[in-house]
């Protein structure tokens, strides 16, 4: 090749890169408008964007946010079975789900937690406050036991949400919080297919007995186990079919976000339908939840139910003949 041929490659790729790079500084920090997505039905929302680490002040207050940050991305280290407070959770990190310390779109996010808590949650018919959410994940995604909510521990969680949902306002619908709602199959989900999907995209790193690869130190996780007496139990939220399948489809394999999906929405289901078949531990407290039994969630795996479809079909699908109007046409899954 000549020379002049580099000259115009290095020229295209230079201007790339500024390209890219002045794209990446017009984003402000904070909600903005997300026009650019292609959904049409989220083109209105406000997009989230996490403060950077690098602006958490040096301050007692600001301690406090690094060490809250520090427990959720290695929670394992501090309440996990080799952990250095206590061994009050199953070894999995809050971050395993809560994904980049929670700050990725339809990555279970940390952005409303401040502004939407104290909030209503009919799981329980009562107001949860942030540290009884928190213990919520402890009790159950982390098969574990609540932390005192006067514990430095959870004030500092308290004081990293804080930091990060600067700025949010509890009203206003935000691009990527919560789960993104995926399109029903009109069969059930099919543990047999998710299967083999899973072989081919998981166990790689999860083991094909699911049961995940401990770090060197092994005091926590490298790859977090799916099924097992380490994972999550049969009271969380990835429990549920929805929650599960949405997790996946946007954030694994490991590396993969809302803008580039590996799975598709059916896969997705298949293998969140084979991951939720296997062994989970039991959640004792099952019992107390749903006391208004007409707002279970169409796939609370775990009946009984206020209809009577069989809790198979509350498990695996076909769901939209158990749902009803409103939660049929919403976009995201709450509660
Ligand atoms: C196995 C996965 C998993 C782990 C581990 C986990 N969580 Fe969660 N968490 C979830 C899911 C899923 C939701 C959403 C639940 C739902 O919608 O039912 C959630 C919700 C939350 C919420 C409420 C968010 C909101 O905007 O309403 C908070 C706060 C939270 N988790 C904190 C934590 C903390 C702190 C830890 C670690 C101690 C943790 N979680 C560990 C899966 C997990
Ligand atoms: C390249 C390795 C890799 C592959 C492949 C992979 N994962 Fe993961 N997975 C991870 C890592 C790492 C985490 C923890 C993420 C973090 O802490 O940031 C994780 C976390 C999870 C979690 C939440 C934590 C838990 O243990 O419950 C689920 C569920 C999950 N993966 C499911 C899957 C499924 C289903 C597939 C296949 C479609 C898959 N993963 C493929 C590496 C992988």
């Amino acid at each position: 090749m000549k020379q002049t041929h580099y000259n115009i490659i290095i020229a295209v790729l230079l201007l790339v890169i500024v390209g890219l790079a002045l794209n990446m500084h017009s984003v402000p920090k904070g909600p903005k408008r997300a026009d650019a997505l292609d959904d049409p039905s989220r083109k209105q929302l406000l997009t989230w964007t996490a403060p950077d680490t690098t602006d958490i002040p040096f301050t007692k207050n600001g301690e406090m946010i690094r060490y809250g940050r520090e427990l959720i991305v290695h929670t394992a280290r501090y309440f996990g079975p080799k952990g250095s407070i206590s061994r009050a959770a199953n070894g999995l990190n809050c971050e395993n789900c809560h994904i980049a310390a929670g700050t990725r779109p339809f990555g279970n996010n940390f952005s409303k937690v401040t502004a939407a808590y104290p909030k209503y949650n009919p799981r329980r018919d009562q107001y949860v406050s942030v540290a009884g959410r928190v213990n919520g994940c402890m009790q159950r995604s982390m098969n574990g036991k609540a932390l005192d909510s006067t514990s430095r521990e959870m004030k500092a969680f308290i004081a990293y949400f804080k930091w990060i949902g600067k700025g949010v306002d509890k009203s206003t619908p935000l691009f990527g919080e919560g789960t993104e709602k995926l399109a029903f199959l009109n069969r059930a989900a099919d543990p047999q297919k998710g299967k083999l999907i899973f072989m081919n995209n998981c166990a790689s790193c999860h083991g094909s007995n699911g049961a995940g690869k401990l770090a060197a130190d092994s005091t926590e996780y490298l790859y977090p186990p799916l099924w097992g007496r380490y994972s999550y139990n049969r009271g969380a939220g990835l429990f549920r079919l929805s929650k599960f399948a949405s997790y996946v489809k946007n954030n694994m394999p490991f590396g993969t976000t809302y803008h580039n999906p590996v799975l598709t929405e059916e896969q997705a289901w298949d293998v969140a339908a084979f991951v939720d078949s296997q062994p989970h531990p039991p959640f004792k407290e099952v019992a107390k939840d749903w006391p208004d039994i007409s707002e279970k969630p169409y796939d609370d795996p775990l009946g009984p139910y206020a209809d009577t479809f069989p809790e198979a079909q509350h498990k695996y699908g076909p769901f939209p003949g158990i749902i009803k109007g409103e939660l049929a046409k919403s976009k995201i899954n709450r509660n």
